[in-house]
């Protein structure tokens, strides 16, 4: 049933398809408030030894298997794998995704919703609470929430509909330099404020008292959900690369752009929140809480510029949730055009009604179905948790005893050398090779019971 695949139209428009994924909230939103939490530069210290030694031969494993097979995730196994259970890694990979999505697009549409309101009113708020309370209405209010998740999610439909290259590609390669350029000017804006040395301090001095267990589980968590691991994602955009290209380049590429990004973001964030005089382990809230608080009250001597940086930083959020919200939608979609013979466009509609219905429950959680519990959490927290840490690592797992245990390891090698053509085909070869059989399978198995006990 495949048809013609489109494909991306080189290398630099693949990496931005990939960085484009891989950085999103997850850079902006999650590593500045995990920083805060969790012993600011030592936990980033443990975060590059994961990115590196687990994260990268897992986003490795998964490119292998869509680069090779040039088919969406459910294809992709059925090729490799034909007629075995390994389908359902297929199948589950083209389901956990769309959960991401669902309620990824409701902060996608919060996003949305404080950049219109730094682009029209501002912040002004006097003092913490009161923007937190703010915060707590507008997730609560049934009617702009809706609306901002249904605007994101339209624009996601928008772009995917258009096609891998009309669409993914064009945006990614806008967005992508345009997200690089913002978050400097940001950081550099953020570095002049009075006191914010003492975030700098905090970013570069390790405190490796701080680091618990759960604290290294909560890192190498981190890189998976920054790198889109295990849901498919980084298999189907590899499929649309062309054989020729190599796969460990586009690893690397990708890898360190997410890095450099999150590390951009905290340099970012936190000296202004030290500046202002906060506690750096804010969680969950920090951005849309404590920075408009930051932004209403670092204005003193310059108020336009703090009004221009606040609409700078949500378009910057808003942006970044697009690349990756469209690396999620696509999965889906790529999974009904090759397996169920839809159209581009009927596909993307289906993928958007579903997706919608599922965020606007999770969006409503916040307000009229807060009661709504499932095993104790609300209805967005329970898909969080259930991606998070359950399928994105499940998934990962399953990808990696793939790659490592299942497949022919000349066919793997043939595909990391291109086909022993590339400079590195020796030692490096081998030391991906252990690293995906011996040390990420027990890894991620030690991730995913600290998840559930500790
Ligand atoms: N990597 C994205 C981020 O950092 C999130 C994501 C997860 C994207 C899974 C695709 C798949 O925000």
């Amino acid at each position: 049933m495949e048809r013609r695949r489109e494909l991306f139209g080189g290398r630099s428009a693949a990496i931005f398809a990939l960085a484009g994924s891989a950085i999103g909230l997850g850079n902006i939103w999650r590593f500045p408030y995990m920083v805060g939490q969790t012993g600011g530069a030592a936990f980033i210290i443990i975060y590059l030894v994961c990115c590196l030694l687990l994260s990268l031969p897992i986003f490795l494993a998964e490119a292998i298997i869509g680069h090779r097979t040039q088919a969406g995730t459910f294809g992709a196994m059925e090729q490799l794998a034909p007629g075995t259970k390994w389908k359902w890694l297929g199948l589950l990979t083209v389901v956990s995704p769309l959960i991401i999505l669902s309620y990824y697009s409701v902060v996608g549409g919060w996003s949305i919703g404080y950049l219109w309101q730094s682009l029209t009113s501002g912040f002004h708020a006097s003092e913490l609470g009161s923007v937190s309370s703010a915060f707590g209405n507008f997730i609560a209010s049934p009617g702009r929430a809706l609306f901002c998740h249904t605007l994101f999610l339209s624009g996601c439909a928008a772009i995917v509909s258009a096609g891998v290259k009309s669409g993914i590609e064009r945006f990614n390669k806008f967005s992508m330099p345009l997200l690089f350029v913002l978050i400097v000017v940001i950081m550099v804006y953020s570095l002049m404020l009075p006191g914010s040395s003492a975030g700098v301090e905090y970013l570069v001095k390790p405190d490796f008292s701080k680091i618990t267990p759960s604290g290294v589980a909560a890192a190498m968590g981190q890189s998976f959900f920054s790198l889109s691991l295990g849901v498919g994602t980084i298999l189907t955009y590899s499929s649309y690369i062309h054989s020729k290209e190599n796969i460990l380049v586009m690893g690397l590429g990708t890898v360190g752009f997410d890095l450099l990004f999150a590390l951009i973001a905290g340099f970012a964030i936190m000296p202004a929140v030290f500046a202002a005089g906060i506690e750096p382990g804010a969680g969950p809230g920090l951005i849309f809480e404590t920075l408009p608080y930051i932004f209403a009250h670092m204005g003193a001597s310059a108020p336009w510029l703090s009004a221009v940086v606040a609409v700078l930083f949500f378009v910057t959020i808003v942006f970044a949730a697009f690349t990756s919200a469209i690396s999620m939608f696509e999965v889906g979609v790529a999974y009904l055009v090759e397996q169920r013979g839809l159209t581009r466009h009927r596909a993307t509609l289906l993928i958007f009604l579903g997706t919608w219905i599922l965020g606007a429950l999770c969006s409503l959680s916040f307000g009229p179905l807060s009661d709504v519990k499932l095993f104790g959490l609300s209805i967005f927290s329970f898909c969080d948790m259930l991606t998070s840490n359950f399928l994105m690592t499940f998934g990962g797992l399953l990808f990696v005893l793939f790659v490592g245990w299942k497949m022919d390891r000349k066919v793997v090698r043939d595909e990391f050398t291109c086909g022993g053509t590339a400079r590195f085909n020796g030692v490096v070869f081998d030391a991906f090779w252990f690293l995906l059989r011996y040390i990420a399978p027990p890894a991620i198995v030690i991730i995913f019971l600290t998840n559930f006990f500790v």
